[in-house]
Order: C-alpha cells, then sequence, then structure tokens
C-alpha cells in the first residue's frame, strides 16, 4: 500500500541505513490510514443525504450526538464525499485532517532508559502510554503475585485465535458481599478502554485504603480485555480494526463482539454482512469470546449488582434496553437516577460532560449489546456501557496523556455505581 516513490527511495538507500532501521518489516505490514479523514457535519439538516452515504457503507459513522456525526473517509472517498456534500449545500468542518498522522502521534512510548522506575516495579504499566495485551496481562500476574490473599486471576477462557482473556477478582473476603463486573476492550480500536479498566484495578488493589467505604462491602469481577486479538490486531496491522478475528469469511473476518450477545440478538442496528462493521455473527453468542465471557458472568451471577463495560468515543452513560427505541426496564428510573450522580462526579472530577440516557435514544439502536444481554438476562440492577472520551477531536486516536484524567473521570463513575450496589 506504499506509494511507488517510497519504493523507489527505499532500493537506492544505502545498506548501512535500512540496517539501521530494523523495525522497517514490521511497519510494512501495517496499514496506512494517510490521507483518511475525519469529518463532522450537522445530523439534522443533512439527513437524507447522511442516510443514503451510510447506507452504502463505503465511509464510517465514527461518532455523533443530537446535533452532529462524525465521519471517517477514506482516502480515497475523501475527494468525492466532500463533492457531494458541497454539491447538496452540506456544511462540514474536518476535525482529523490526516488520520495516519493522528495515529502516529497518539502513543508516546517510554524507553526503559526513561522511565525511571522500570525493572522496579515488577510491571511495565504506566499508564503513560497504551500498553500490549502481554504488558497487561504481566500486570494482572504482578497484582496475583503481590497480592495473593486481596486477587485472583485467571483466564475465562480463550480468544478465536486462543489467546487467554484474562480476568482478575479482587475480594472484600466478606462472604455476603456485592458483586461488581467491569469490562474494556470488546472493541479493538477503543484503546482508552482496557487503559481505563486496568487503572481501575489499579486503584481498585493497590490504592485500596482510598475506597475504604465500599470495599469490604463488593467483589470485583474485571475483565480489561474481552477481545484480546483485536487488539492486538490494532497494534500490530490495523489501528482502526474494531471486531474480533474470527475466521468465518476470508475477505473479511471477524465480528462485532457487541452485536453477538443472546439478547434480542440479530435485530435493529446489525448487519448479517460480515464486511460490515457491525456483522452480528452467525448466530448469539457465535464468538468464543462473548460465550466464555458470558458464561463466566452467569456463573457469578448471584448477588452481581453492578456491571460497567467501557467503549469510546462520546462521553455519555448509557441505559439499556438499546435493541429498539422503547424498551424500558422497570427500575429505568432508578437506573437513571444512579446515572446522572455517576456524571455528576465525573464532571467534579474533571468538568467533563457525560450524557446521561437510553443507549438507542441517544446514540443509535443496537441489538446483542452485552449491556443489554447483563440486564435482560443475567439479571444485574445497575447496567450501564460507559463512552469515555473524547467528543470527536480526536475519536480513537485519543492521544496518551489522556488516559490518566479519562480513567479519573471512569473511577469517579465507578465509585457512584459502587455505592448502589453495597445499597442494593
Ligand atoms: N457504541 C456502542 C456500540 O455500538 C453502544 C452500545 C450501547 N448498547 C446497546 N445495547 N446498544 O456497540
Ligand atoms: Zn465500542
Amino acid at each position: 500500500a506504499r506509494p511507488d516513490g517510497d519504493v523507489v527511495k527505499a532500493e537506492v538507500e544505502p545498506e548501512a541505513e535500512s540496517e539501521a532501521s530494523p523495525t522497517q518489516d514490521k511497519e510494512d505490514d501495517k496499514v496506512s490510514y494517510q490521507g483518511a479523514q475525519v469529518i463532522q457535519i450537522d445530523t439534522q439538516t443533512a439527513k437524507d443525504v447522511l442516510d443514503s452515504i451510510l447506507e452504502k457503507g463505503e465511509i464510517e459513522e465514527w461518532g455523533r450526538n443530537k446535533t452532529h456525526v462524525d465521519l471517517y473517509l477514506p482516502s480515497k472517498s475523501t475527494g468525492s464525499i466532500k463533492s457531494l456534500l458541497m454539491s447538496k449545500n452540506i456544511s462540514y468542518s474536518v476535525m482529523i485532517e490526516d488520520v495516519q498522522r493522528a495515529i502516529d502521534v497518539e502513543n508516546v512510548v517510554e524507553t526503559e532508559a526513561e522511565d525511571e522506575f522500570a525493572g522496579r516495579k515488577g510491571h511495565k504499566m504506566n499508564w503513560k502510554s497504551y500498553h500490549s495485551l502481554s504488558d497487561i496481562y504481566g500486570y494482572l500476574d504482578y497484582l496475583a503475585d503481590t497480592y495473593p490473599s486481596q486477587v485472583k486471576v485467571g483466564s475465562v477462557g480463550k480468544s478465536a485465535e486462543g489467546r487467554p482473556i484474562k480476568y482478575i477478582v479482587i475480594s472484600s473476603g466478606n462472604p455476603g458481599a456485592k458483586r461488581f463486573w467491569i469490562d474494556g476492550g470488546i472493541h479493538a480500536r477503543e484503546w482508552i478502554s482496557p487503559a481505563t479498566v486496568t487503572y481501575i484495578i489499579s486503584e481498585l488493589v493497590e490504592n485500596r485504603d482510598s475506597y475504604k467505604d465500599f470495599a469490604s462491602d463488593i467483589d470485583f469481577y474485571v475483565v480489561p480485555v474481552i477481545n484480546p486479538d483485536g487488539y492486538e490486531y490494532t497494534r500490530s496491522s490495523q489501528r482502526l480494526w474494531r471486531k474480533n478475528r474470527s475466521k468465518g469469511n476470508y475477505f473479511c473476518p471477524g465480528v462485532d463482539l457487541n452485536r453477538n450477545w443472546g439478547y434480542n440478538w440479530g435485530g435493529l442496528g446489525t448487519s448479517n454482512e460480515n464486511c460490515r462493521e457491525i456483522y452480528r455473527g452467525t448466530g448469539p453468542f457465535s464468538e468464543p469470546e462473548t460465550r466464555a465471557v458470558s458464561n463466566f458472568i452467569l456463573q457469578n451471577k448471584d448477588n452481581m449488582k453492578g456491571f460497567i463495560t467501557f467503549h469510546s468515543y462520546g462521553q455519555y452513560i448509557l441505559l439499556p434496553y438499546g435493541h429498539n427505541y422503547n424498551s424500558y426496564p422497570p427500575d429505568f428510573k432508578e437506573m437513571e437516577r444512579i446515572g446522572r450522580k455517576a456524571a455528576l462526579a465525573i464532571k467534579s472530577v474533571s468538568g467533563a460532560t457525560y450524557q446521561v440516557g437510553n443507549s438507542a435514544k441517544l446514540l443509535y439502536p443496537a441489538s446483542g449489546g452485552s449491556d443489554d444481554w447483563a440486564k435482560g438476562i443475567a439479571g444485574i440492577k445497575y447496567a450501564y456501557t460507559i463512552e469515555l472520551r473524547d467528543q470527536g477531536t480526536y475519536g480513537f486516536t485519543l492521544p496518551a496523556h489522556y488516559i490518566i484524567p479519562t480513567a479519573q473521570e471512569a473511577m469517579a463513575a465507578v465509585k457512584t455505581v459502587a455505592r448502589a450496589v453495597q445499597e442494593s
């Protein structure tokens, strides 16, 4: 996918030069997003045109709110889509001028020499950069070794490519404890999600004294990366991959794991086409990841009262049900009350605004999501999807220095829901 000019240049370069960059080969396997853009347009004035462009599947909706929608334009489509919009008199603004450039600068990776704690800490996490799956799993193992009486680490099962899906249980030691589920990384490209969930783990374990008011009443069941294959694939090959890596279709692998859960599977906001980003798979729980995680939740659902699945982006606290516009659980008002409290807590931590409401109404209907299943089938009272930062400035390519502020907000939301769980 590299332009010819680069190939010619590489050939005339002296041998010594290319040996000086041993990562070159690996880089060549990566998809380049050079020339791709993210633009924002007004949702209302453009509705019909917008629907017809999205219907074709050539460009992708990255995010939306009441007034705007963010559209990802692959480089080959930027010209045609922009002229189409101009011809219909629809104005747009460019949010991300060059997606590859945004990817190139999002992740600061410190060398061991720069990291003053490296080697002494016993793990590699620093929340200053986005980490590999092996760093994340290494951290869970480190916690298991270091806090054997408080935590238990294991695997809920294996991904399509055979990677373990690791969990950590952070236990209060109280036999009557309520349980609280937290997960991240179901969508591969939403890097802020595993980063945030590992931060939450670190707070609950290594900063336990700050959470005394609920720590002895709640056991946390946490899976930081539900989709490990997808996550690794976004690091090695295609930064904007969303689905898992299951090989149902040779040309278009992968299933959207948040359309694959067994509650109103196959309804609105899903696709039966392999190549679409919202491909639902061949049936409910057709994927090893959703099967393993849902079974693990069912095995532990007694007393499970809290459930938060972290996604990005948009800054939302989303409530079930999301499979259509008019299905509400009977205790929706109570869920909303706690959701609003969580948004207030976030606001007081960082000033950020998170909108609270039903996911179909606030975003769009989407069936087969884990939140709907958690509420409707597993019967978990306080079940939320939280869409972390931002609101479209960087989208999925949120620079790594936002990890800590974003994770602190998320921790404020977890605290609020934990108190509701404690009292439930
Ligand atoms: N952005 C998330 C997704 O598209 C939202 C999921 C909300 N939940 C739902 N059941 N629709 O997967
Ligand atoms: Zn997502």
